[in-house]
């Protein structure tokens, strides 16, 4: 077993997790890189004295499959330092036009996914005595036209973070909420080009984040000199949770 810190970071084939899986390795961490499509072998090699990235095939919605996920990391490494619950989806709509099929899918995902994950996670930070969560919500939980089910599904990841921040802080464990607001990933790029663009307008820096902006908030959250912050929301959005920016 290596000396690494261990994280767990899901959604972690390509967007905002990859960025932070890669960012996470950098730092030292081993990471066990977790998502359910599977992962191009591209990953560029770590910098020296970095951290291996391992990969993981999992749906953080299969109640089985997150647990035996964690198993695999206990038996491989014999702890877990850090998870990053990133793995996330959209299914966009006015309310009158949203069907249950997509209220579901995205709750399944982004909370009950998140859930079961927190709850593996608490399992073992709690025996351990240590560990740092960072859930990626967005800053959309704040309200957004079209959203109302994906917008709930993070509302409710920055709730989870809330009350887990008090259950495990006298467990010697963090947890706390990073929100993006527009980052350029697959997920965004797959908008119709003029509702990006308005989206871009609508920003007070008037561009988009790159997956390393929120990479980097998640790597200050993990680092052991920020342990004494917890339950928190912190905004990774140029601005765009402040309001009107007319
Ligand atoms: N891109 C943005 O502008 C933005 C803004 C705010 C919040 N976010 C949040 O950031 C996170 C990452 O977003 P992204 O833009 O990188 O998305 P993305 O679509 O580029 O990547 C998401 C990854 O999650 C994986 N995934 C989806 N469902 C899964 C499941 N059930 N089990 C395991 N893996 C699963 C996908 O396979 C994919 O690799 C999401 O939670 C998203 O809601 C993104």
């Amino acid at each position: 077993m290596s000396n690494s810190p261990i994280a767990i970071v899901t959604g972690a084939a390509k967007g905002i997790g990859r960025a932070i899986a890669e960012r996470l390795a950098n730092d030292g961490f081993d990471v066990l890189a977790v998502d359910m499509e599977p992962v191009s072998e591209d990953l560029p090699s770590a910098a020296p004295g970095a951290g291996k990235i391992l990969f993981h095939r999992a749906d953080i919605r299969d109640e089985q499959a997150v647990q035996a996920l964690f198993r695999t990391a206990m038996e491989r490494h014999g702890r877990v330092d850090a998870v990053v619950n990133n793995a996330g989806i959209i299914r966009d709509n006015m309310i009158h036009r949203m069907t249950l099929e997509d209220f579901q899918a995205v709750i399944d995902v982004n909370l009950k996914g998140t859930w079961l994950m927190c709850r593996e996670a608490a399992r073992v930070m709690k025996e351990q005595g240590s560990g740092g969560i960072v859930n990626i919500a967005s800053r959309a939980w704040l309200g957004n036209r079209g959203q109302s089910n994906y917008a709930a599904s993070k509302a409710g990841v920055v709730a989870l973070t809330r009350v887990l921040a008090l259950e495990l802080g006298r467990h010697g464990v963090s947890v706390n909420t990073v929100a993006p607001g527009l980052i350029d990933t697959p997920l965004t790029r797959g908008l119709e080009p003029h509702v990006l663009q308005s989206l871009i307008d609508a920003q007070p820096t008037r561009t988009m984040g790159k997956p390393e902006d929120v990479a980097h908030a998640v790597a200050f959250l993990l680092n052991k000199d920020t342990r004494f912050i917890t339950g928190q929301t912190l905004y990774v959005d140029g601005g765009k949770s402040i309001g009107a920016g007319i």
